[in-house]
This record gives structure tokens, C-alpha cells and sequence, in this order.
């Protein structure tokens, strides 16, 4: 049995895509748990680059059967633009994309609600992706929201915009903004659906049967763990569960199925959006990493605020995640860099803290502790063996597995698929045989 969670362990945008690709011809089904097109996963293959989205990285290898889960969810219109695209550049959907009928749908007034919601938070606003996310997660723990399963009756499906958009554009026009027009919003879901529903089941019990056949699955989070709900920066944070137990609930497969937890770490920290950042550099040095590492939103273009990396999130996403081990992204990045700072603690009005603050104000306020390493300034792209590694960098990795208490079993030297190290003595190659 081999099912592997496959999670970001900072503020998402680690590399987790790559990763996923890299590994994907390993395990029999890839399935996505949560969030939705605020994520962006970008894939190299021979060269070509893909962006996606909402569709599980697997889908751009041939014949690998996907999981779109009850976790996550889905706008119409942007899932038929990225199937429609990946279309038109040969990939085939045909009996490999399963859409769970429990996923909830994003509706035009979750978009509208979202930008006044975010207009009125004022200076303490998310910095959302302004896709809906937030909003369709609340219409599903209101218990009013709209799921795949629905596009599957389109004669129930009128009666029950009528009274999602009617309770919305209530509060929409308290706020001063536009009502949703309904038969608009009907007709435009009705031709969609009829698109959508050929890939729509019940996953849950299509990917358990699967396992129960000895099929393996990799389950790829999206966003990373300091935006999880529950776990992460709150309230800067995304709507869903991207740590590792979001796997579970996102799928409806058991906890007691999960063999393996796979954490994906970039070498140094970044973060899109609003909310505290504790080693995020707003000097010479933070723009230096970003202009290295092309540090710029694929879902939105934003550039990323940059950082060092953090020891003390690391260690905690070690802990709520369960890592098993650590795929280290982007260490090239670092290549140029004289001297290197890794954050170790964090002090706050004097006291050095032995966890995170729960509270975004504190962790505002804290200090990082920091530890100087030499850099090695010499050029590590698309190094394939540990060994070539110079004597900085590597010291420097297993400074991070001493602070994270995990091991390292992959090492990303540049974007493409083969610009990686992988141990060979490590748990994810046993994984890989
Ligand atoms: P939302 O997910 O659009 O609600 O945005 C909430 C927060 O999560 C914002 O700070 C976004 O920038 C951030 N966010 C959402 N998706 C991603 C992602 O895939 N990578 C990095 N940040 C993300």
C-alpha cells in the first residue's frame, strides 16, 4: 500500500507542481483535496510549461487517472478554459478525470461578495486571489451552497440558485453592489453543466474501491500549511485544510490509508498576500531572491514577498503535517548568496517563544533569531547527485533537516524535471521503486 500526501509546508508556491510531476509515474491516481483555481501549479515537461490550476498536476501524464475531490472547489468556467486549453495542446480527458459530486461550485455572487468583503477589511485586508474561494467555502458550511452533483439535475438546479443568489444579492445590495442576475447566471450554469457532468461521480467511493484493488494514490495539496484554515496565519490565510489531514476529509479516503507525508520546502520562504511574515526581507536582499527566483504569483502575477527561511514554521509544519520527509525547492536560488541567515527562533518583547503565536498580531511583532551560514557561490543548477554539491550547500541542507528533524530526500536544482537530486538512500526513493 502506497498513498502519499504530498503538502506545502510554508505559505504555498514551494514547487509542489514540479514535485507532483516528478513523482506522478510512480502511483496509479493523483487526486487534489482542496482549494481551487487560486492555486497555481506550473510543470515543465520537455520544455513545455504548464500552468494549472484546479486540474491535479497528473493530468499532463498520458493515461494517469485524476481525482478532482469533495474538498475542493470548482469554478465552471475556469475548469472548461483549463481543460479546454489542455485540450487544444493534446491532452486527453477521457475516463481520467473524476469530479467528485460532493465538491462544492463556485457561483458568480462569490466573486461579488468577496470583493466587498475585502473592500470593507480595508488596510487588513487578505490579499485574497479574489476567485471566489472564501465565500463557496462559506456557502458549504452554511449548508446552502451548490455541488457538482447538482449539474447532474438540471431541473432542481434553477430552484436552487433562485434561493442561494436570492439570500446573496440580499446581502450584496446591503452593501451596495450589483445583484446577480439570476436567469443569466441559469442559463450560463445549465450549458456548462451539461460539459462538466460526463466527469462527475462519486469519488469517494470510486478512489476507496481503487485503493482496495491496490491502486496507489498520490493526494497533491494545494496552498501550504501557514494558509490553512485552521493551522495556519489566521485570518490571512486560505479558506481550506492544505495540511495534510485536509487529505482525508478533501477525498473521504481513512486516515489509516495515508502511508507516507511528503513536505515540499523551498530553500527560503515567500509568501503572496497579506499577513505576518516573520523573516520577509523589504531590502536589497528580498528583491535579490525574488529576481532569482522569478518569485512572481502564477495565478495572479503578484510578486511574492521573500524571505528566509524559517526553521521554526518548518519544525511546525513538521509536526502538523506528520512529515515522512522533505523535498527542498529551489536551492540554485541561493547559488550567488555570500552568507545565508536561517531563522531559528523567535523572540517576542524580549522572550524567546517555543511555539508559534496563534494570535497574526504577535507573530507580527515577533523577532526571527537568526544563524549566519557561509554561502557557496558557485552554481548548482541541474546538478543530478548529491555528491556534486559543494561543501556549503551542503551543510547547509543538513542544517535545515537538523532544524526541521526530517530528512531531505530531494533536492530541486533548477525548474525542469531533471534538474533534481534524489538521495537514493532516502524514503521517497523507496517510494519511487
Ligand atoms: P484565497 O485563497 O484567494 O482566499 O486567498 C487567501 C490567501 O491565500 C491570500 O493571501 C492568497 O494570496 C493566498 N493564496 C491562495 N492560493 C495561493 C497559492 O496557490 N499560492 C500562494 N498563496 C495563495
Amino acid at each position: 500500500m502506497k498513498n502519499i500526501v504530498v503538502v506545502g509546508t510554508q505559505w504555498g508556491d514551494e514547487g509542489k507542481g514540479k514535485v507532483v510531476d516528478l513523482i506522478a509515474p510512480h502511483f496509479d491516481i493523483v487526486a487534489r483535496y482542496q482549494g481551487g483555481h487560486n492555486a497555481g501549479h506550473t510543470v515543465i515537461v520537455r520544455g513545455e510549461k504548464f500552468v494549472l490550476h484546479l486540474l491535479p498536476s497528473g493530468i499532463v501524464h498520458a493515461g494517469k487517472r485524476c481525482v478532482i475531490g469533495n474538498g475542493v472547489v470548482i469554478d465552471p468556467t475556469a475548469l472548461l478554459s483549463e481543460m479546454d486549453e489542455l485540450a487544444a495542446r493534446g491532452i486527453d480527458f477521457t475516463g481520467r478525470l473524476h469530479i467528485s459530486n460532493r465538491a462544492h461550485i463556485i457561483l458568480p455572487h462569490h466573486l461579488a461578495l468577496e470583493r466587498t468583503s475585502e473592500q470593507r477589511r480595508g488596510i487588513r485586508q487578505v490579499g485574497t486571489t479574489l476567485r471566489g474561494i472564501g465565500p463557496a467555502y462559506e456557502d458549504k458550511i452554511g449548508r446552502r451552497g451548490l455541488r457538482a452533483g447538482d449539474l447532474l439535475h438540471p431541473e432542481r438546479l434553477k430552484r436552487q440558485l433562485e434561493e442561494i443568489i436570492g439570500e446573496a444579492n440580499d446581502i450584496l445590495q446591503m452593501r451596495g453592489a450589483e445583484p446577480i442576475a439570476l436567469a443569466a447566471t441559469v442559463d450560463d450554469l445549465l450549458g456548462k453543466a451539461s460539459r462538466i457532468a460526463p466527469f462527475v461521480t462519486d469519488t469517494a467511493l470510486w478512489l476507496n474501491r481503487e485503493m482496495s484493488a491496490g491502486k496507489s494514490v498520490l493526494f497533491e495539496g494545494a496552498q501550504g500549511t501557514m494558509l490553512d484554515i485552521d493551522h495556519g496565519t489566521y485570518p490571512y490565510v486560505t479558506s481550506s485544510s492544505g495540511t495534510a489531514g485536509g487529505a482525508t476529509v478533501g477525498t473521504g479516503v481513512p486516515p489509516t490509508a495515508i502511508t507516507g507525508v511528503l513536505g515540499i520546502m523551498k530553500a527560503y520562504t515567500t509568501r503572496v498576500g497579506s499577513g505576518p511574515f516573520p523573516t520577509e526581507l523589504t531590502d536589497a536582499t528580498g528583491e535579490r531572491l525574488r529576481a532569482r527566483g522569478h518569485e512572481y504569483g502564477a495565478s495572479t502575477g503578484r510578486p511574492r514577498r521573500c524571505g528566509w527561511f524559517d526553521g521554526v514554521v518548518a519544525r511546525y509544519a513538521r509536526m502538523i503535517n506528520g512529515l515522512t520527509t522533505v523535498a527542498l525547492m529551489k536551492l540554485d536560488v541561493l547559488d550567488d548568496f555570500e552568507t545565508i541567515d536561517i531563522c531559528t527562533g523567535y523572540r517576542l518583547h524580549g522572550e524567546v517563544l517555543d511555539a508559534i503565536p496563534h494570535d497574526a498580531e504577535d507573530l507580527e511583532a515577533v523577532e526571527p533569531i537568526y544563524e549566519t551560514l557561509p554561502g557557496w557561490q558557485s552554481s548548482t543548477v541541474g546538478l543530478t547527485d548529491f555528491a556534486q554539491l559543494p561543501t556549503n550547500a551542503r551543510r547547509y541542507i543538513a542544517r535545515l533537516e537538523a532544524l526541521v528533524g526530517c530528512d531531505i530526500g530531494l533536492v530541486s536544482t533548477g525548474p525542469d524535471r531533471h534538474d533534481t537530486i534524489l538521495r537514493a538512500d532516502s524514503q521517497l526513493a523507496g517510494w519511487l521503486t
